[in-house]
């Protein structure tokens, strides 16, 4: 069985952390006891993926609770300031913040912002069973479908968006062969999806980001499946590096190209994805090769870690709420 990505230690007062920096060599958990703490394992990614750093961040506030409203307001600003692209942080965090502002009074904040986070972290898992569900009727009953970077479990409360999507499909009978791209830089593709869906007994396959054009030219492809980071209102959205490629390349070869995501993922305020801030990361990132081969300092490296991808190139949305085609237009959540 898959870990879980993170869990409340009521008897420690702390958050564990699924540890995705090391993940599938090591598995262990971080624990953090402060704000501060849960803030760097989501600058670091110990904690990753859009609905995971979300419920992260929510738990983070939790931890602030106990000194009062004024600590919860530094908190959320911190927080915040740790990822720009995925939107469900900030969802998490204003969600979180807005009840704290509510009770205000120290006592029993704590109580009810922790019963807040619990109940973010059900709804997420809920969600993703709900997208699996309104999704896999998408997928022909012999599938082979291509992921890329990890929209799992791993990304979420549990059971995940695009691969929940693969997995609702198996659910209900259908027979799978899964692809992932291994997602350079960090590679989130071959060491966590490809990781836990063979955890789960699929058929898996990896290749480099690079082949999934010959893999959908020379040996067929029905689908991909991709989550979101930030879906703006007219359907363009934000996801790991990459992305943007593969969905042109999927229209090259007539292979629809499917985006699974839950309404936290929406942000109706972005008109287009050119509203999107994506995040740069350190270029150690790309610098550093497997197996510590360095690339020399004096060549330059870019490394954004997401992409904009329009919305005329996805087939369909999947969402809790349904499944939506072309043209797009979402409200709030
Ligand atoms: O940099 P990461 O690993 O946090 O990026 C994660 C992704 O881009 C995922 O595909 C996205 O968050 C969807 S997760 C359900």
């Amino acid at each position: 069985m898959v870990p879980e990505t993170l869990k409340w230690d009521p008897s420690g007062e702390s958050l564990l952390l699924l540890d995705q920096r090391t993940l599938p060599s090591v598995v262990r958990y971080v624990t953090c006891c402060n704000y501060h703490q849960v803030a760097e394992c989501i600058e670091n990614l110990t904690v990753r993926g859009a609905p995971a750093i979300g419920i992260a961040a929510a738990y983070g506030l939790v931890l602030a609770s106990s000194e009062g409203i004024d600590l919860v307001r530094k908190a959320a600003v911190r927080l915040a300031s740790t990822r720009p692209t995925a939107v469900n942080l900030f969802w998490a965090i204003t969600r979180m913040t807005n009840l704290a502002e509510r009770i205000k009074e120290t006592a029993g904040m704590k109580k009810m912002l922790l019963e807040e986070a619990n109940a973010i972290l059900n709804e997420d898992i809920n969600s993703n069973i709900s997208i699996g569900k309104n999704g896999q009727g998408l997928l022909p009953p012999s599938c082979r479908v291509l992921s890329h970077c990890n929209a799992g479990s791993l990304a979420t409360g549990g059971y995940g968006t695009a691969l929940g999507v693969i997995r609702a499909a198996r659910e209900s009978g259908k027979q799978l062969t899964v692809f992932l791209d291994e997602t350079r830089p960090v590679f989130q593709g071959s060491r966590l999806s490809a990781w836990e869906m063979a955890m789960d007994g699929f058929d898996v396959t990896v290749i480099c980001d690079s082949m999934a054009a010959s893999l959908m030219k020379t040996r067929g492809l029905d689908a991909v499946i991709v989550g979101a980071d930030r879906i703006a209102r007219n359907g363009d959205f934000a996801n790991k590096i990459g992305t943007y490629g593969l969905a042109v390349i999927a229209k090259e070869h007539g292979v629809p190209f499917y985006v699974a995501a839950p309404s936290s993922s929406i942000d109706s305020s972005v008109i287009s994805g050119e509203d999107i801030s994506i995040e740069e990361r350190s270029s150690e990132e790309v610098r550093v090769l497997p197996g510590g081969i360095r690339i020399p300092d004096e060549i330059k490296v870019w490394n954004p870690a997401f992409d904009v991808t329009p919305a005329l190139l996805v087939s369909a949305y999947i969402t809790d709420r349904g499944v939506f085609r072309y043209p797009f237009f979402f409200d709030d959540h």
